[in-house]
């Protein structure tokens, strides 16, 4: 698999899991993401919403399609998830309490104004979820956004809000589909998102990227020995390495998952005039304290 380009399924088929995330469950792989599998709207850098699609693979490398885990709803106009709106982002979790998936998604009107969390949930990694709720966490907007699990257990969504300005890490309750009411704000006023988090070795990264639309820019990473210790949080640098590095290899973060023990990182290189094109990279994270790099690989062969 190229680094940079659009990659095919087993089918031959465009992968259409655009701003996703990489789980396993099982022995098996599953990349879920935005299905942006149809042109852009007329004049604009968005397509409508199609749905969130899950792939499955033995080995990262070969992508069988599941189809749409969630479907847009092309009936009801007022949905949250009809094709005139804009869902993204989509991040799944296992819950071992009740045996099934939640799926969080950013939830949008085509302006952006909307931002708010949705939630879905699943019996079967490969669906269909069912929609659930729409929230509105910490009363501040939700946009760009990762789940995260502790080794204690407890899961989080890592979410943009105050309108960009501030990341907020928000406890969910022991569905995974609602909140605790417990959050902490994370690099307040540093406009970062795109987040996705990592713990490895006693210590928490957080890589983000910042906020510039379709277009490229310096990824940064953060330490953190707690959680939710907000204050704590500091930007450090920009673990890429390699050509491009400089606009995080014309590309953005989606997620982090582990492989064998290894870090990595998904991410998007967005064509925001033709979205459906849009390519992925994943590379591999290198970690020695808290000095964390990335460097450019030309292909990902899976594991
Ligand atoms: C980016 C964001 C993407 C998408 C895009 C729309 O900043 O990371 O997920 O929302 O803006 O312009």
């Amino acid at each position: 698999m190229k680094n940079g380009e659009l990659w095919t399924d087993n089918s031959g088929a465009s992968i259409q899991a655009h701003g996703g995330c990489v789980i396993k469950y099982g022995k098996t792989w599953y990349w879920y993401g935005e299905n942006k599998g149809v042109d852009n709207l007329p004049g604009k850098n968005q397509v409508p919403f199609v749905g969130i699609s899950c792939y499955s693979s033995p080995n990262l490398r070969d992508w069988q399609f599941e189809g749409n885990v969630l479907e847009a709803n092309k009936t009801d106009s007022g949905s949250p998830i009809h094709t005139s709106r804009v869902c993204e982002r989509p991040k799944v979790i296992y819950n071992p309490k009740n045996k099934n998936f939640a799926l969080w998604i950013h939830l949008d009107n085509e302006d952006y104004t909307f931002a708010r969390a949705g939630v879905a949930v699943s019996g079967s990694p490969t669906g269909p979820f069912e929609f659930l709720a729409v929230h509105h966490a910490n009363r501040t907007d939700c946009r760009d956004m990762t789940v995260f699990q502790d080794t204690d257990g407890r899961a989080y969504l890592v979410h943009s809000g105050d309108w960009n300005k501030t990341l907020y890490i928000s406890q969910l309750n022991d569905d995974f589909t609602g909140f605790t009411g417990l959050f902490t704000k994370v690099l307040v006023d540093q406009e970062r998102e795109a987040p996705a988090l990592l713990h490895h070795n006693d210590l928490y990264y957080l890589v983000s990227s910042g906020c510039t639309g379709w277009k490229p820019n310096s990824m940064l990473y953060a330490v953190n020995t707690q959680l939710l210790c907000g204050a704590r949080w500091k930007l450090i640098d920009n673990p890429c390495s390699g050509p491009g590095y400089r606009q995080t290899f014309g590309a953005q973060s989606a997620c982090i998952f582990c492989a064998g023990g290894q870090p990595y990182l998904l991410l998007d290189h967005w064509d925001p005039k033709n979205l459906r094109q849009s390519g992925y990279s994943i590379l591999p994270i290198h970690i020695n304290g808290d000095y964390m790099e990335i460097l450019w690989r030309d292909c990902f062969e899976g594991i």
